[in-house]
């Protein structure tokens, strides 16, 4: 659908926390070896958050650093909103600390909660508002902190996750200018909901009632699916805009693990050398793994202005989508 608008991405920032949690290190918690992890994941080492560091401090750092990058500041923001599924607390909404910390006027700030997916969740929400003329500027942050979900005790899951925030800045750009966000997809199916998800520390089962505030998960099951959603987005949405594979210079999928990332691209029959990987040594942030992904191929020069982006994650739920965006 055309708005009276594009919708663009002015301004891409991210952070990481300092503390790193090396694949040596998981060796002393559980039965596993950095050969193991390597050649299963592509993860050497994570980024963890300090005791005293949350969600909400990785998403102010990202924001302003995406702040920053636009030229823009906090003043100038129409509308904040932070994807997660690891907020500091269960109330109120990151966005609202991300908006007071900033120092944004009183404008709208909410939290989106689309797990991997959430990032692209909310820049579809984003570009809803921009296209339509609503807001100039919306600022989206993807921030999690895994690592105080994660048991690691567990050798299936403490391996990926991981913490850290990525951010966009999306504003008003000229319908006919071609660049900015060309298309955007998401879905969602439900029924695999107990294959990734926290049983405990929510209504059904609230924290210290019994069922652990840890991440649980069919790793093989989850894989699967992963591979199969994540290549049919892409097929979706170059059918959508009628362009081709090849006219696409990045694929930048959820950094899950990096055997997903082979597999789609593979599936697609898609070079290697134009997908962006970052997660050997990030790990899985989740909702802020394509923020940072697009950040890093930025700052070292790969991703230019033009380049036209493909986006695309998946995530417990199931959700997934993606985005075709011209930067
Ligand atoms: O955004 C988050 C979404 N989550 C994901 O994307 C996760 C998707 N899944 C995965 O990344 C992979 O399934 C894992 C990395 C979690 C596991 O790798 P896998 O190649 O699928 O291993 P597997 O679960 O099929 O297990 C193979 C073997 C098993 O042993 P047996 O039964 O063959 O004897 C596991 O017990 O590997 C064993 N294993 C391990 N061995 C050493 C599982 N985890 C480990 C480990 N170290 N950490």
């Amino acid at each position: 659908m055309n708005g009276l608008y594009r919708a663009v991405i002015r301004g891409v920032g991210s952070y990481l926390p300092e503390t790193r949690l090396t694949n040596v290190e998981i060796e002393q918690m559980v039965e596993t070896s950095d050969e193991w992890i390597r050649t299963r994941t592509g993860i050497a080492e994570r980024r963890i958050a300090g005791p005293d560091e949350a969600t909400s401090d990785f998403a102010y750092f990202a924001a302003k650093a995406a702040l920053d990058d636009a030229g823009l500041s906090p003043e100038d923001v129409d509308l904040i909103i932070v994807a997660t599924e690891t907020p500091d607390y269960l109330l109120p909404p990151v966005a609202c600390q991300v908006q007071a910390r900033l120092g944004c006027r009183n404008i709208g700030a909410f939290d989106l909660h689309a797990t991997c997916a959430g990032f692209l969740s909310a820049l579809q929400v984003a570009e809803q508002f921009v296209k339509s003329g609503v807001h100039e500027h919306v600022l989206i942050v993807g921030a999690d902190t895994l690592s105080r979900f994660t048991d690691y005790t567990d050798r299936g899951t403490c391996i990926l996750f991981a913490d850290g925030a990525g951010a966009f800045v999306v504003s008003r750009g000229e319908e006919q200018s071609g660049e900015g966000v060309i298309a955007t997809t998401i879905h969602a199916d439900g029924t695999y909901f107990h294959n990734l998800y926290i049983p405990g520390g929510g209504s059904r089962t609230p924290y210290g009632e019994g069922a652990k505030a840890k991440i649980v998960m069919d790793g093989r099951k989850i894989f699967k699916l992963a591979v199969n959603v994540m290549a049919s987005t892409v097929e979706e949405l170059l059918e959508k805009t009628g362009r081709k594979k090849d006219e696409i210079d990045w694929l930048i999928p959820h950094q899950a693990n990096q055997r997903i990332i082979d597999a789609v691209a593979e599936s697609l029959d898609f070079p290697p050398e134009k997908v962006v990987s970052t997660i050997q040594n990030i790990g899985n942030n989740s909702s802020a793994t394509i923020p940072i992904a697009v950040d890093t191929a930025i700052r070292d020069g790969r991703i230019r202005r033009g380049d036209l982006l493909m986006l695309v994650a998946f995530g417990g739920g199931l959700v997934w989508g993606g985005a075709m965006v011209a930067y």
